[in-house]
């Protein structure tokens, strides 16, 4: 008897509530910190060329962002990013191997996380966080007793852990220097780097190409 009502009830109402309190822009909503001018951080991250620990260096005074990947139990990858959308990829052991890549954007910038939308509280490797949603983009975390990142994942399936995040560090000019071998010709022998998953994969390729999709 009551079952017919009910169903009629929730069938014609539901259409019309979800997409109105979806569009609801509540101003009370957290939103993300940027990220600070310079800091290095630590994480650890899993993307289809395996996992790796990853020194990440950002530093937007000097346009510059540098990535250190070390690949469980694999090579040691060196990622430069520079504001004029060039970057490096090398490494610095005996096998001398550089990519260039250029991009038609440069860094991400420290606000780049500006209109994403509130998903909620939910707990992540133990921190209740913020979690904020770019739409076909990422899924950023954020500490709420900190306001300090603890996670994001990209929608093509890149997890990044933050282990730790020190603000202000910053990393000396000698060692943003990509190696004297990523500036010969390819002619006179300069060594593309071998592994394709390494270079397929790599953070700031992946970063770039997706940047650039969220930013059209
Ligand atoms: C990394 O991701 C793969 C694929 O999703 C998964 O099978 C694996 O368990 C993950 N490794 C860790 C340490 O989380
Ligand atoms: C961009 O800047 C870097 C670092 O200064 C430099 O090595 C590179 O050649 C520049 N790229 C272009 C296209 O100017």
């Amino acid at each position: 008897m009551y079952f017919p009502i009910n169903f009629i009830f929730l069938f014609t109402l539901s259409p019309f509530w979800v997409p109105s309190k979806a569009l609801e822009i509540d101003s009370t909503d957290p939103i993300p910190s940027p990220w600070p001018h310079q800091f290095h951080a630590t994480t650890i991250m899993n993307y289809t060329g395996g996992l790796r620990k990853v020194d990440l260096w950002y530093d937007w005074p000097n346009k510059r962002y540098l990535h250190i990947n070390q690949y469980q139990l694999g090579k040691k990858l060196y990622g430069v990013e520079w504001q004029n959308g060039t970057s490096f990829y090398f490494t610095l052991d005996s096998t001398q191997e550089c990519t260039v890549r250029h991009f038609p954007v440069g860094i991400l910038r420290p606000n780049w996380l500006e209109g994403a939308n509130y998903m909620g509280q939910r707990y992540k490797d133990g921190f209740l966080c913020n979690v904020w949603e770019k739409t076909d983009f990422v899924q950023y975390y954020e500490d709420i007793a900190t306001q300090l990142p603890v996670y994001w994942q990209f929608y093509d399936g890149l997890i990044e852990h933050i282990i730790t995040f020190e603000v202000g560090k910053v990393l000396e000019d000698s060692k943003w220097q990509a190696p004297a071998y990523c500036f010969k010709e390819i002619e006179k022998g300069k060594k593309i780097l071998q592994d394709r998953k390494v270079q397929d994969h790599s953070l700031l390729t992946s970063f770039h190409e997706r940047r650039f999709k969220s930013d059209k």
